[in-house]
């Protein structure tokens, strides 16, 4: 067990256990905080200072590295990973907080003397003061790339490939892409989920700065508390969930077919079962759902998300244990990068590389192509990433749908009825003009055979 220290102050040392938990065993900040912070009874002003300086550090830490290694002369990958985390943490409040520098610096050294002992301090305490010995504007001067994709990645803490996918993706309008990489701030989303409980329900008791969804008619946008201690959530009547996500799901359920639907529906990717319960409470009567999932802990969150309203299947999308054209609607929520949803995953931009994304893409295309080929003709896919990298949106609908012949675009803007989606037929939405996840929504209609 490392030494403890009563000195250190309980945000700074849970955001230190969450950042070095991120580092070296994977962990998601957007769980294991809102564990910690309420094991160790760390609530209010402190709650909202541990949570500012966990996901603030996480976002930035790539450039806050590159930062610490100058001021070090030493890659930070070389460092302990407490001390790691330290220096993070204590980078991240001396060039983005208002904390004073004196304060920064003392109590970050305090932090690495309780997570690792008396011999890191004298390195801490100096790279720290070199650190603060210039203002941000001055590190950027320094460090920046001088090309503007890189100097945007840097200025708001990207990883400069991330920066380009999304220059892409939005069509090279760099205005735009600075408001894109500058949203931060997520706001939490609850679904009133249909037949359990009615958003007018849902909204008088998450309180009274809470507002409807914009585009959802079963979206609440939370102003404040923690979502975990409302009744309906704690039922499973209501959830959390982004309203993108409830859109994508929407926008599955709702399009129209041709020869209208018999209610066979089939959620692909099901796992953790957020869409699929939406999707289980949009279901014509008498209608079934089936929702695949490759791995056994994530379809066992399906079942309990499901409630009995569906049947989960543990299987491999793209080996489907059903036959060809069975399903009227068959929603595919890919296994994507995630880069849509950093203002809640952070470090995720940290973590993901473009490998990933070419692996990701070749699954991608496999699973959308098992689709077409799960949904009757007449029917409809709907292909959803919770991600706006070009790699895993349009150029799988474009490979996917070349490969097969008799496969409709539909136009998905006009389904599901939200401006500013892109040049169409599919729908690209964004944090910054939307206030939801970065979530693309491609519907397709194989066609009938003659
Ligand atoms: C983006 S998540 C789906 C989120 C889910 N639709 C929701 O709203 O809660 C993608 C899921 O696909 C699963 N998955 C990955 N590869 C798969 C495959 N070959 N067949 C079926 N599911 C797969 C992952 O385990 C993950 O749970």
């Amino acid at each position: 067990m490392p030494p403890s220290s009563t000195k250190v102050d309980a945000p700074r040392r849970a955001a230190a256990d969450v950042i070095s938990a991120v580092d070296t065993d994977s962990a998601y900040a957007n769980l294991l905080l809102p564990r910690l912070l309420r094991e160790r009874a760390i609530t209010g002003r402190d709650a909202a200072f541990a949570t500012e300086l966990t996901y603030g550090t996480l976002r930035w830490q790539g450039v806050l590295d590159e930062v610490v290694g100058a001021a070090s002369s030493r890659d930070v990958v070389t460092l302990d990973p407490p001390v790691r985390a330290a220096l993070r943490l204590g980078a991240y409040q001396l060039l983005h907080m208002r904390t004073p520098a004196h304060a920064a610096v003392h109590a970050t050294v305090e932090l690495a003397r309780a997570t690792s002992g008396p011999r890191p301090v004298g390195l801490v305490n100096a790279v720290l003061r070199k650190v603060g010995g210039a203002d941000w504007p001055t590190w950027v001067r320094r460090l920046a790339p001088s090309d503007e994709i890189g100097r945007l990645a840097f200025t708001h803490g990207y990883p400069r490939w991330v920066a380009l996918a999304f220059d892409r993706a939005l069509g090279g309008d760099r205005d735009e892409l600075a408001g894109a990489l500058a949203e931060d701030r997520p706001v939490t989303h609850l679904v009133a989920r249909p037949g359990r409980i009615e958003r007018d329900d849902l909204l008088r008791d998450a309180g009274p700065d809470a507002t409807a969804g914009t585009w959802s008619p079963y979206a609440v946008r939370l102003g404040s508390g923690d979502p975990a201690n409302l009744p309906a959530v704690r039922s499973g009547a209501a959830a959390v969930q982004d309203e993108g996500s409830q859109i994508a799901a929407l926008a599955a359920a709702r399009v129209g077919l041709a020869d209208g639907d018999s209610g066979v529906w089939l959620d692909m990717c099901a796992g953790p079962g957020g869409k699929a319960a939406l999707l289980a409470g949009l279901l014509p009567d008498g209608g079934r759902l089936v929702c695949a999932e490759l791995q056994p802990h994530r379809a066992r969150l399906v079942a309990g998300a499901l409630a009995g309203d569906g049947q989960v299947v543990i299987a491999d999308g793209r080996r489907p244990a059903w036959s060809d054209a069975s399903f009227d609607r068959v929603l595919v929520d890919a296994p994507c990068t995630g880069l849509g949803a950093l203002r809640r995953r952070p470090e995720v931009r940290w973590r993901r590389s473009p490998d990933d994304v070419g692996r990701l893409h070749e699954l991608q295309v496999q699973l959308l192509l098992a689709a077409l080929r799960s949904a009757r003709p007449g029917g409809v896919i709907a292909y959803v990433t919770c991600s706006p990298h070009p790699d895993e949106t349009r150029a799988v609908v474009d490979r996917a749908a070349a490969a097969v012949s008799g496969v409709r675009r539909l136009d998905t803007a006009a389904v599901i009825g939200v401006p500013d989606v892109g040049p169409g037929p599919d729908a690209q939405l964004w944090p910054h003009r939307h206030g939801t996840d970065a979530m693309y929504v491609s519907l397709l209609m194989p066609e009938h055979r003659s």
